[in-house]
């Protein structure tokens, strides 16, 4: 491992070899048209990383078969190795567990692109290009899909028109964290790439969502990073915000979308949105988050949400979440027509469950526990096992408790675990606190496992046992954070 104070030179030289290892076995397998199978994780990034490699591969003219999945058990690894595929290549998710992948996948080669956490022994029979272990830190300067870019394009420097795909995982993850919603470190090479071939344009706009295709107040409404209490879900309340801040919400009988606002009203528009949020006795900076690059797909049609890259990454976490990765896939692909279509229905039922579980949680103060630094949703029957990532995210980008806390969401999964959500902030993170090697080192002492990254980490256990995980973790939570 190239620890994070090695020269940049070397790390991108490592970096190269590494991936340019990892491509050879491809090739080789490629080659001999041996059937592929790729494992990818069910989220944005998974489903972006997932659509890069599966196009690198097929342009290699090599069978391949890919399979979304939302963690890493010994019950889906023992699927895994009955699929007939002597080589499997996993993105977006492996890094995390190592030993037992080899343990499973005995009869397989292995290539793990993955920028996770990592942990265990790496498996003899597994190539292992993991861009944290390389210095790169993976919560904010490469995602999966930014990963799996980079194999591809080792593969094949004419792969270099995935970039697009790769900053829509990366924007999945929220890694648009430099000033003003910009990439850094790896992310920032990649959207050159993109740039240089004309396949994206930044701007900086408002970042609401439906920015060129909704009405302003829907797309007020429609955003939910950050979270905006009082205004998410709540169109008539928007529509009252615009009134306030003497913007016409329509020309003759067309709707008025952000892109049709002059600079003026923008900013008599965040102004009021700050007000709003300080009425609200939040902090009034979450709406500053609302003003940044955006990131504008140039070969997708005007007019559609997939032609912003946000828009593009929200689409494809709704398929994963509402169990439709393979959809997803198909448009990462570039199929548009039918597949968009219907991607557009699942994404309004994605949003449907979401605003379902926001007012629950909002409406009934005793699903929500706040102890020390931990706010915790026990959603154990109500919440949908696939959901849990997006609630956290959506609680804890919220503000809704005030200061800096660790969101925690809880449910039980249909074979009678349990499973939780952690999300942290850049807050905590700077104090020490790192959720996924907290979740990694505990989740076996109670009968699961667990992982991911400082900011943003996940686990499954055994129900019996959640109670005193639960008493664990607040206790670490607090010890690191006071
Ligand atoms: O497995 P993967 O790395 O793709 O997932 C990371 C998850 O963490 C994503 O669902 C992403 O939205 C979430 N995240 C978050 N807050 C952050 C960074 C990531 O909720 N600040
Ligand atoms: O499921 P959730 O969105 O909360 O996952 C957050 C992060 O934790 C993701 O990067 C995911 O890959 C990781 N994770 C993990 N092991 C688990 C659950 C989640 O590594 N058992
Ligand atoms: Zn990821």
């Amino acid at each position: 491992m190239l620890p994070r104070s090695s020269s940049r030179d070397e790390r991108h030289l490592e970096l190269d070899k590494r991936a340019g290892e990892a491509a050879s076995v491809i090739r080789k397998f490629a080659a001999e048209k041996s059937p592929i199978l790729l494992v990818t994780h069910f989220d944005a990034d998974g489903i972006s990383a997932g659509s890069v490699i599966l196009a690198a591969v097929k342009r290699l003219g090599a069978p391949a078969h890919l399979r979304a999945i939302d963690n890493l058990s010994e019950k889906v690894l023992e699927e895994l190795e009955d699929v007939e595929a002597d080589l499997a290549i996993f993105t977006d998710i492996g890094s995390g567990y190592l030993s037992i992948i080899g343990k499973a996948l005995r009869h397989k080669e292995i290539v793990i692109a993955d920028h996770h956490q990592a942990l265990g022994e790496q498996p003899p029979n597994s190539h292992h290009f993991n861009t944290h272990l390389l210095g790169f830190d993976g919560s904010v300067e490469i995602s999966g899909a930014g990963t799996a870019y980079l194999l591809a394009k080792a593969l094949d420097p004419q792969n270099k028109d995935l970039a697009p795909m790769a900053l829509v995982g990366c924007l999945g993850d929220q890694q648009d964290k430099g000033p003003k919603r910009t990439f850094t470190g790896l992310n920032e090479g990649i959207l050159r790439d993109a740039v240089e071939m004309k396949l994206v344009e930044v701007a900086q706009d408002l970042i609401l969502f439906g920015r060129q295709t909704r009405p302003v107040h829907r797309a007020i409404a429609s955003t939910t990073t950050p979270f905006l209490p009082g205004l998410s879900g709540e169109e008539d309340r928007c529509l009252a915000l615009l009134d306030a801040a003497d913007i016409s919400t329509k020309v003759d009988d067309r709707w008025r979308t952000i892109v049709d606002l002059s600079m003026e009203e923008k900013r008599r528009l965040v102004d009021k949105i700050i007000q709003h949020t300080i009425s609200l006795r939040m902090s009034g900076e979450v709406a500053l988050e609302l003003v940044g690059n955006v990131y504008t797909l140039t070969r997708e049609g005007p007019w559609t949400p997939l032609r912003d890259a946000r828009e593009f990454a929200t689409l494809l976490n709704a398929c994963g979440r509402m169990g439709k990765a393979g959809l997803g896939i198909a448009l990462g692909l570039g199929d548009r027509g039918a597949a968009f279509e219907e991607a557009q229905r699942v994404y309004a039922e994605y949003r449907k469950g979401l605003a379902k579980y926001m007012n629950w949680l909002t409406g009934d103060p005793s699903v929500l526990r706040q102890k020390g630094h931990v706010v915790m949703v026990r959603g154990e029957g109500v919440i949908d096992e696939n959901m849990t990532g997006a609630i956290s995210s959506l609680v804890s980008s919220s503000n809704l408790f005030g200061g800096s806390k660790v969101t925690l969401v809880v449910t039980s999964t249909k074979d009678g675990q349990a499973k939780v959500s952690a999300r942290a902030t850049d807050q905590l993170v700077a104090k020490g606190v790192n959720l996924g090697k907290f979740l990694q080192d505990l989740s076996p002492n109670y009968g699961g496992n667990g992982g991911g990254h400082a900011i943003a980490a996940g686990a499954t256990l055994e129900s019996e046992r959640l109670d005193k995980f639960l008493e664990e973790f607040g206790r670490i939570i607090d010890s690191v954070v006071s």
